[in-house]
């Protein structure tokens, strides 16, 4: 179906358009934008993706490259007939119309000429498989022959032609729905549905760094539970992350049940996501009580108990981030240490809060205490409101502490004043057992309070501990090196 609407024309504004339809034009061939942009127009998002499908791909583009001045960079992908143009901060992608999106078997596109039709036929949803025309013989008509702009209405995600089909040609499609429904708030059409569930399995044939992109576009959206839902009912996160859903149900066990740690879970991400839009720090919401399963005991007297759940989900996270492919430098490390310590401030709020305890919380979380502190205060999940204003006053209570013991010790991220080599010089010692020792009592004396985070005070103390031990001073004692 061809449409005449008037708010394209609107969006169409700009050199680039202006340059694509003027080469268009000039080569004799039909091009047209296809895609996201199309859709992002008539959902008032900004996009900086133009796809463009022309009979000749890689020839328009190397045209409007040149129009485009030199400020625009040509690469070409021969084998896939395509081509891509990073212009400014556009990035516009000319494809050639095709028959087939993708062989069966592997997901290289395979080149088969064809109509605008075919090519839409080939897409994914119906509200991504529309044309804008950008030829001045008909510039701005829009083609629609699959209803995607009743669906945009309807908000519905429907493939285009039996889902069957479209999700055995490109299978991360599954994915791709789920991730629309978190990230735009559509519905899964019922038989696009059962066909995610129908061909879950094959979801297995996509490599982990394209799920992940979805994965991470799934964490980034509003409320990231809406996708995990999803994923769960379609039966695709138990082959993802089955981690995940080991934290689902609830036993029960002398009349004792605990809650359901899957629902919390989302709860506490999507609590997390209300205050804050860093990826990683969401990604250790979604983990951090991974271990619960592993560390689920009965005791006749205390119910339920998650021992260490922290230390095993901590664990945990090298597997799982290794396998979805996420990063393992600083940004592992740093879920990793928010899963570990995410029971502490909850411990530190149960008990009297002491200085030495707040110094200690401050010293192993470094940077990450306030993400941390946002972490703990979406974990409250009861429904008990009695509950949520003692917590959160705990909460307050231990925010104050940490930023009076902050400005006064100044701990976040320290190194105590006196390391290894210092003392390894100082008594002659070589590597070893004993060294770590003094290095310890000195970090545990400041944590402690016992003396103030100095060098003199740690050189004070450590002489006190030698003479204890015996250990005989072999140089004469040099000025703090560090001034
Ligand atoms: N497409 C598809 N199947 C895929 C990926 C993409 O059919 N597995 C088609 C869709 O028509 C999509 C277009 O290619 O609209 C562009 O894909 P992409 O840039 O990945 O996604 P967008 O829809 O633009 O959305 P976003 O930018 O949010 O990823």
């Amino acid at each position: 179906m061809e449409l005449e609407i008037p708010e394209i024309n609107g969006k169409l504004k700009g050199r680039i358009f202006e340059i694509i339809r003027e080469q268009a034009d000039a080569t004799g061939e039909d091009a047209y934008i296809v895609g996201g942009f199309v859709r992002d127009i008539f959902l008032n998002r900004k996009s900086k993706d133009i796809d463009v499908v022309t009979g000749s791909g890689i020839k328009l583009a190397e045209k409007v490259r040149k129009a485009l001045g030199r400020e625009a960079k040509l690469t070409v992908f021969k084998t896939f007939g395509t081509a891509h143009i990073d212009y400014r901060d556009t990035e516009i992608e000319f494809v050639g119309a095709r028959k087939e999106s993708y062989s069966k078997d592997s997901r290289k596109p395979v080149v088969e000429t064809g109509t605008i039709e075919d090519d839409l036929a080939r897409r994914d949803f119906t509200i991504n498989a529309m044309a804008v025309k950008v030829n001045s013989n008909g510039f701005g008509t829009l083609i629609d022959m699959f209803g995607g702009l009743a669906d945009l209405d309807r908000i519905l995600l429907k493939t285009p032609l039996d889902p069957d089909v479209t999700f055995t040609d490109d299978p991360l499609r599954m994915m791709r729905a789920v991730r629309f429904a978190s990230q735009l708030g559509f519905f899964i059409a019922a038989e696009t549905f059962e066909a995610i569930e129908r061909n879950r399995q094959r979801i297995e044939i996509v490599s982990a760094e394209r799920i992940t992109e979805e994965l991470n576009k799934i964490m980034l959206s509003p409320r990231p539970s809406v996708g995990f839902e999803l994923m769960e009912q379609t039966g695709l996160l138990t082959i993802i992350l089955p981690e995940l859903t080991a934290l689902k149900g609830i036993e029960t066990r002398d009349g004792v049940g605990h809650k359901d740690n899957f629902a919390h879970t989302l709860k506490v991400v999507d609590n997390l996501s209300a205050e804050t839009g860093n990826l990683y720090l969401r990604w250790a919401a979604l983990f951090h009580d991974i271990g619960k399963p592993k560390s689920k005991r009965f005791d006749p007297k205390l119910g339920w108990t998650f021992h260490s759940h922290e230390y095993t989900g901590m664990k945990m996270l090298k597997n799982i981030f290794t396998r979805l492919k996420l990063p393992l430098g600083e940004r592992l490390k740093y879920a990793e240490n928010l899963v570990l310590l995410h029971m502490r401030p909850v411990a530190l709020s149960d008990e009297e809060v002491t200085d030495s305890a707040v110094r200690r919380l401050l010293f192993e979380a470094g940077d990450s205490i306030d993400d941390l502190m946002l972490l703990c205060e979406a974990d409250i999940t009861s429904k008990n409101p009695e509950k949520i204003r003692k917590f959160l006053n705990n909460f307050r209570t231990v925010r104050i502490k940490l930023k009076e013991i902050e400005e006064k010790d100044r701990l976040r991220n320290f190194q105590p004043p006196i390391d290894g080599l210092q003392i390894m010089e100082i008594f002659g010692l070589p590597p070893g057992p004993q060294v770590g020792e003094l290095k310890i009592a000195i970090k545990d004396a400041i944590l402690d309070g016992v003396i103030p985070n100095e060098y003199d005070a740690a050189y004070n103390y450590l002489m006190q501990l030698a003479a204890e031990k015996n250990i005989i001073k072999t140089e004469s004692r040099t000025k703090n090196p560090s001034i």
